[in-house]
């Protein structure tokens, strides 16, 4: 559905790094984890400029929010909204984490801004009493976004900073290994870089865990029109918007 959205809160997370909550009611009370919003960054009537950003958080009863770095120029746009600006967002879109097996355990796995995703899905389980864990990485301390709320959604969160400020120093795939062996997730939810993404898939397979990748691909129309973010699977090119974003680990050509 398309909607014009009022901006109700905005927040500089860290450096570059914001969180907007959106009324939207009619798009929180059907959004599931792992789904996105497509929003029109810009006021050109001529050029529309939209940008998909994972549903970061959806509260039922109005609001969503999301998160999101400044990389370009959409994104520099909606970093200066103010409260009370209205936006043109459309969404709920793709198809969001399955939770149809019903896993014990659950690892969730967020690289950088991976995290998006993420706190959505860590806060249903939460409400569901599910046992989830948390592996998350990120280039510094600062940039460990959502790391209270984690704390507080998750039963264990276990840390990687390239630089050592927080956590162990090194790539969160580095940690993995060690936290499936301690923790036995039966699934892990992963986001973040499609190299990470990459590394994690063969290291799931390896320890023989299912996983779940939401991929970040570059969208143009984003409902499965335009081909413009096909993703090679073993069973030929998927669509991320349409098909996706969250695909089982097995299944992409990496
Ligand atoms: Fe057009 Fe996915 S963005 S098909």
């Amino acid at each position: 559905m398309q909607v014009k959205a009022t901006v109700l809160q905005k927040d500089e997370v860290a450096p570059q790094v914001h969180k907007i909550r959106f009324f939207a009611p009619r798009i929180a009370k059907s959004a599931q984890p792992g789904q996105f919003v497509h929003i029109k960054c810009g006021e050109e009537q001529n050029y529309i400029l939209r940008r998909p950003f994972s549903i970061h958080q959806a509260n039922s009863s109005d609001s969503i929010e999301i998160l999101f770095k400044v990389v370009g120029r959409g994104t520099s746009w909606l970093a200066k909204l103010k409260v009370k600006d209205s936006v043109d967002i459309i969404g709920p879109l793709g198809n969001g984490f399955s939770l149809k097996s019903r896993p014990g355990k659950i690892m969730l796995v967020a690289g950088g801004m991976g995290i998006a995703p993420l706190i959505f899905l860590a806060d249903k389980l939460a409400k569901e009493h599910t046992k989830t864990y948390t592996v998350i990485g990120a280039a510094n301390k600062e940039l460990l976004l959502d790391y209270m709320n984690l704390k507080r959604l998750t039963r264990k969160i276990t840390a990687a900073t390239e630089d050592g400020s927080q956590g162990v120093k090194g790539l969160i795939t580095d940690i993995l290994p060690a936290a499936i062996t301690e923790d036995h997730p039966d699934v892990i939810f992963a986001c973040g870089p499609f190299s990470m993404l990459r590394e994690v898939a063969f290291i799931a397979r390896r320890e023989d865990v299912d996983c779940q990748v939401a991929l970040e691909e570059l969208m143009a129309c984003g409902v499965g029109a335009c081909l413009a973010c096909v993703v090679k699977t073993k069973t030929g090119f998927k669509r991320v918007c349409a098909d996706g974003p969250v695909f089982d680990s097995r299944e992409i050509e990496w």
